[in-house]
């Protein structure tokens, strides 16, 4: 295990269960369709990576990526895109994976500002990880993996200070870690 890390709250194998029973979901509900997945960069990429592996459905996929988090730990209201997707969207099933669904700034925003610009037929929000008790935003997830409560969870594309995405499980940071960076 990582130094910095205080326990293992999803191992490897934990995670591959989760993946695995949102694909099921996915593919049920989708059964014959091609939905086109949106992952939400950085932090999807993991999540997004396995799931699209494990989905038996025909699909493309384009990233789009967005910064929502200031100088804090929270994402501010104000988001903006720094990447937008290439495809066309129009008339599609559109599913966004996220990793985690917070405030629901981010998504909120993206979910409007892709049903205004390219009027897909649908639009589901997929998530690894949802922190209802966090939202301020009226935002729920179509499919989530499970709902983690409100502690600083890294790993499997998560970070911190854009450290620790590339640890293959999630893990909860020792407050030391980020108390250190706030002096
Ligand atoms: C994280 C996460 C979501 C968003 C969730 O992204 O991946 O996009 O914050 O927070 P919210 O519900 O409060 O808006 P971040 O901006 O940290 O970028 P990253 O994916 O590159 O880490």
């Amino acid at each position: 295990m990582h130094q910095d890390i205080e326990k293992i709250l999803y191992s490897s194998e934990d995670l591959s269960k989760l993946v695995a029973c949102i694909s099921d979901e996915i593919a049920e509900d989708y059964k014959g369709k091609s939905p086109v997945l949106i992952p939400i960069l950085k932090g999807s990429v993991m999540f997004f990576a396995d799931l699209v592996r494990k989905l038996p459905l025909d699909c493309t996929f384009d990233f789009m990526s967005a910064t929502s988090y200031g100088s804090g730990t929270e994402s501010s209201g104000n988001v903006m895109i720094t990447k937008d997707i290439t495809i066309d969207i129009k008339g599609k099933d559109v599913i966004i994976v996220e990793d985690i669904l917070d405030t629901g700034n981010t998504l909120f925003y993206i979910k409007n500002y892709l049903n205004d610009k390219y009027e897909p037929a649908s639009i589901r929000i997929c998530t690894l990880f949802d922190k209802p008790s966090r939202r301020k935003k009226d935002i729920k997830a179509d499919y989530s993996g499970d709902e983690v409560d409100d502690m600083f969870i890294v790993g499997y594309g998560l970070d911190f200070d854009e450290n620790y995405r590339d640890l293959p499980y999630i893990g909860v940071l020792k407050p030391a870690v980020y108390k250190k960076t706030k002096e």
